[in-house]
């Protein structure tokens, strides 16, 4: 298989990450089949695309008049695995996007892979998990490869590209020069847990989260340093809430469990806001109140904070 053979993706799991690298993939000209065992989510879809298509014509293609409703027009949502299965033998690329589960995940895709062509090949956006292991799973290791990309897909240029030892020489290089020709600026990273962004990410927003446990530090303020001091859009709290802290909690388990390092268990300050659905800009509430993407305040969590030794021995 030839880059330019490469036509139409299926994706597999159409929610945050998924519908924004279709936005990409819609607006590189490449048409879309996708699927998501949960039908608000297969609702949801066409109009957060249609979301993410307004800031990509806008910012991209001012001049381009309708660019977003054509790239729009390339997604086809199906209602049923098996539907999407029928599609797999048109498509040359399946992109893996749904839960943080490895297996999960592997077992999806030994479901789909069987269905593809045999020159196709399987990307997966896991965050963390060993693509070597899905690959296997997968039936095709040698066409199997991480494509991490960061949130949100359409904005953000880096893609991790994780290279794994039974890759092909072919996946590696086609998966590259297909995302430069998406705009992208993919890097490529081995295949250990949380590869290189994940590596360190992680455990910097684990102690940032155990710092607000210990009532060292408020949501607001921690923010506000951070932005002000090293430069991050956002800061650690509000990324936890537009990354999820769902998909934070399952990434740091999974790191936990792939390594047994004490440094990647989730604190209980996350494993509560999963517990109660504080997912973060997707449910309205994690670290801060949101009113769609606006964040309304910074929540107070002074009352939950684990007391130090200090204050322990005063009592
Ligand atoms: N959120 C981020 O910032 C981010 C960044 C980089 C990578 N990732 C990774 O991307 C993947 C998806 O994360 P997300 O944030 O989009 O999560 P999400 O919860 O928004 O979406 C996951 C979707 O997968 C669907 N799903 C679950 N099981 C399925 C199945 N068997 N078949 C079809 N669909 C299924 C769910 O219904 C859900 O809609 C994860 O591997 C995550 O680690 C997330």
């Amino acid at each position: 298989m030839q880059v330019s053979d490469v036509k139409r993706f299926a994706v597999i799991g159409l929610g945050k990450m998924g519908v924004d690298w279709i936005a990409n993939l819609v607006e590189g000209g490449y048409e879309v089949v996708g699927f998501d065992t949960v039908p608000e989510a297969r609702d949801r879809a066409p109009k957060s695309l249609a979301k993410a298509l307004g800031w990509v014509a806008k910012k991209r293609h001012p001049e381009e008049e309708g660019f977003a409703e054509q790239a729009a027009g390339r997604l086809t949502v199906v209602g049923s695995e098996e539907e999407l299965i029928s599609q797999l033998g048109s498509c040359q690329v399946l992109l893996e996007v749904i839960l943080e589960d490895l297996g999960l995940k592997c077992e999806v895709l030994s479901r789909l892979a069987p269905h593809l062509p045999d020159a196709a090949m399987i990307w997966t956006n896991t965050s963390s998990l060993s693509v070597h292991t899905m690959g296997v799973a997968a039936g095709r290791p040698d066409r199997f490869v991480g494509t991490h990309g960061m949130n949100p897909v359409y904005q953000m240029p880096a893609v991790e590209v994780v290279r794994h030892s039974d890759i092909a020489d072919s996946t590696l290089g086609m998966t590259l020069e297909i995302l430069r020709g998406l705009g992208k600026d993919p890097f490529v990273a081995s295949d250990v847990t949380g590869f290189w962004v994940n590596k360190h990410l992680v455990p910097f927003m684990l102690e940032a989260y155990r710092a607000l446990e210990r009532g060292e530090i408020t949501v607001e303020d921690g923010d506000r340093g951070l932005k002000g001091s090293l430069g991050h859009p956002q800061g650690v709290f509000k990324l936890s809430d537009f990354i999820g802290n769902d998909t934070m909690y399952r990434v740091a388990m999974a790191m936990y469990l792939a390594t047994q390092d004490p440094r990647y268990y989730p604190p209980a300050i996350l494993a509560r806001m999963f517990k109660n659905g504080e997912f973060g800009v997707k449910a309205g509430k994690g670290f801060y109140e949101w009113d769609g993407f606006k964040a309304t305040g910074g929540r107070d969590f002074s009352a939950l904070t684990i007391k130090c030794s200090d204050t322990l021995l005063e009592v």
